[in-house]
């Protein structure tokens, strides 16, 4: 991990080595915790985080699913993120707010325990590697099942139910494939360990509905404004291991991870075992909207 110089902590700006927690931070045991994955990129117009409101809101959201009052409103901790991206003197950046129990007193109930809130911001390149838009990722299906959306709120970032991506992250990567696709609990897609999925058959997109206890990405929800906008029919929709393997071209979805095609799953090619026609162009738009090249979305950037 490349460092920066600053983190801003509950409201003030500390060194990087310096913003530090107890180990009696009760997210740390328990895992309550919320969080966000955001980048700035440096545009024509200057340094820009990308879908700013939409991870703030999703912050707030997930804070409240999770009984976490942020003491900052939006306000301010919209600013903090921005802030936190020019002291760094980052030109692109991963940003990541953190909200999480402090310390005080140990039991499930976090009863007067302060909520704290973290903003690091760092140099970070494509999470599952710099050849993968190119190449696209070889996958596995996991034998771990995505949380049940009856256990958790799939529509919150919560830190403990990274527990269950984890190990499906860690299981692919030990038998040689570079992520997982997780199966929901009755038996249908739900997404990667990290990502959204989509899949192409015969022209046409499909997704599978947030139900099956997939993250509701803000990079999914891009990619169906994509869709509508280059005419290409989406549905969302149930989707077994079977469709997928049939599928033309398949491809993640993730602020961290971009738009990645997978070429194949279980040793198994999905269409010519390329990065497909399709998901090229809906990665090309998208590489174009947070680059600042697309002025149909330009209100999804706001300049540092
Ligand atoms: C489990 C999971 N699903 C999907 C996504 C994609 O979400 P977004 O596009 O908002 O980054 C992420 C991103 O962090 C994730 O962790």
């Amino acid at each position: 991990m490349k460092k920066s110089e600053f983190i801003w902590l509950d409201g003030e700006l500390v060194e990087w080595d310096k913003a530090t927690v107890s180990v009696m931070t009760h997210t740390l045991h328990y895992g309550t915790g919320v969080f966000e994955g955001m980048r700035a990129r440096e545009t024509a117009q200057g340094t820009s985080i990308q879908f700013l409101n939409d991870h703030v809101d999703r912050l707030y959201r997930s804070a409240e699913a999770y009984n976490l009052e942020i003491p900052f409103n939006k306000n301010v901790i919209t600013n903090a993120i921005k802030e936190i991206v020019k002291v760094n003197k980052l030109k692109s950046a991963y940003i990541r707010p953190l909200v999480f129990f402090g310390d005080g007193e140990m039991g499930l109930l976090p009863q007067d325990i302060p909520v704290r809130v973290a903003i690091a911001a760092w140099e970070w390149g494509a999470y599952l590697g710099d050849e993968a838009g190119s190449k696209g990722v070889n996958v596995c299906i996991s034998d771990w099942q995505r949380i049940s959306p009856k256990s958790f709120k799939p529509y919150a970032k919560g830190v403990g139910g990274y527990m269950n991506s984890t190990l499906a992250k860690i299981d692919a990567v030990k038998q040689g494939f570079d992520d997982a696709i997780m199966l929901g609990d009755t038996g249908t897609v739900a997404e990667g360990s990290g990502q959204n999925i989509f899949m192409v058959k015969d022209e046409q997109l499909f997704t599978p509905p947030i139900e099956t206890g997939a993250l509701g990405g803000i990079t999914r929800k891009t990619v169906m404004e994509i869709a509508k906008y280059l005419d290409i029919d989406l549905e969302e929709k149930n989707l077994t291991r079977e469709d997928l393997i049939s599928a033309d071209e398949i491809f993640f979805t993730g602020t961290a991870t971009e738009i990645v095609g997978v070429v194949s799953i279980d040793k198994i090619a999905i269409g010519d075992g390329m990065v497909g026609k399709i998901t090229s162009n809906i990665r090309n738009k998208y590489l174009e909207i947070v680059n600042g090249k697309e002025d149909n979305f330009k209100h999804y950037l706001t300049l540092i």
